[in-house]
């Protein structure tokens, strides 16, 4: 069974997409072991009691310096026996430590089109305003493991989204969610899960 450790920032509607397609078997044989919250009282901690799941706060203002909350977090990963790292709206520069630690086995999910708006500022709603701002018809989202860039690493799927005139931010951030990342997150945890994914240098093979 694939143990799974979900780290979150916020509203947590991609972990409890998760949460659901393990429950209801979308996601073969897999258990979410630990989630990490770099925040107190984020509504993500929530789902995650609801679920019965172990919750754990690690926050960088906890820690006396950012070296001291990367070895954190990495050890509580370690400690949790997790096979695979989920970033699900985790707004935190992962550590080189733990890239190395778990090469290919840790998941971004991004709310865009990579190479499109995405790297260094852009996260969350900053995403879509950008595209709006450039006047894209069309975005989307995609999953993605991890290197020590940002949203560098090989890509594993994509799935793309229309941009409608009067969209906002928030509108197409919503659209999407339902649309693109709530369906590509559990469908790429379940990829995984079943042994298909092998990842060949910047190129990933579907089995
Ligand atoms: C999601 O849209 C996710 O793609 C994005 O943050 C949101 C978290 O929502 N992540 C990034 O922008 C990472 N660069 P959630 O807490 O409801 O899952």
């Amino acid at each position: 069974m694939l143990k799974i450790a979900v780290l979150v920032s916020g509203g947590g509607t991609n972990l409890q997409a998760i949460i659901d397609a393990i429950a209801d078997k979308t996601i073969a044989d897999a258990r979410i072991c630990l989630v990490i919250s770099n925040n107190r009282g984020v509504y993500a901690l929530e789902r995650a009691r609801r679920a019965g799941i172990e919750e754990r706060v690690i926050s960088p203002s906890d820690y006396p310096s950012r070296a001291h909350f990367h070895k954190a977090l990495l050890g509580a990963v370690q400690e949790s026996g997790a096979d695979l790292v989920v970033l699900a709206g985790f707004l935190c520069t992962i550590p080189e430590e733990m890239v190395k630690a778990y090469e290919n086995r840790i998941l971004n999910i991004h709310p865009s089109l990579i190479p499109s708006f995405c790297g260094k500022g852009y996260y969350g709603l900053k995403v879509h305003e950008a595209a709006l701002e450039r006047g894209v018809r069309i975005s989307g989202a995609t999953v993605h493991f991890v290197d020590c860039g940002t949203d560098t690493g090989p890509i594993l799927l994509q799935k793309a989204v229309e941009v409608l005139p009067d969209d906002t931010p928030k509108t197409l951030q919503l659209r999407i969610m339902q649309e693109a990342e709530w369906k590509i997150l559990p469908q790429a945890i379940d990829l995984i899960a079943r042994g298909r994914v092998v990842v060949e240098g910047r190129k990933v093979k579907i089995l």
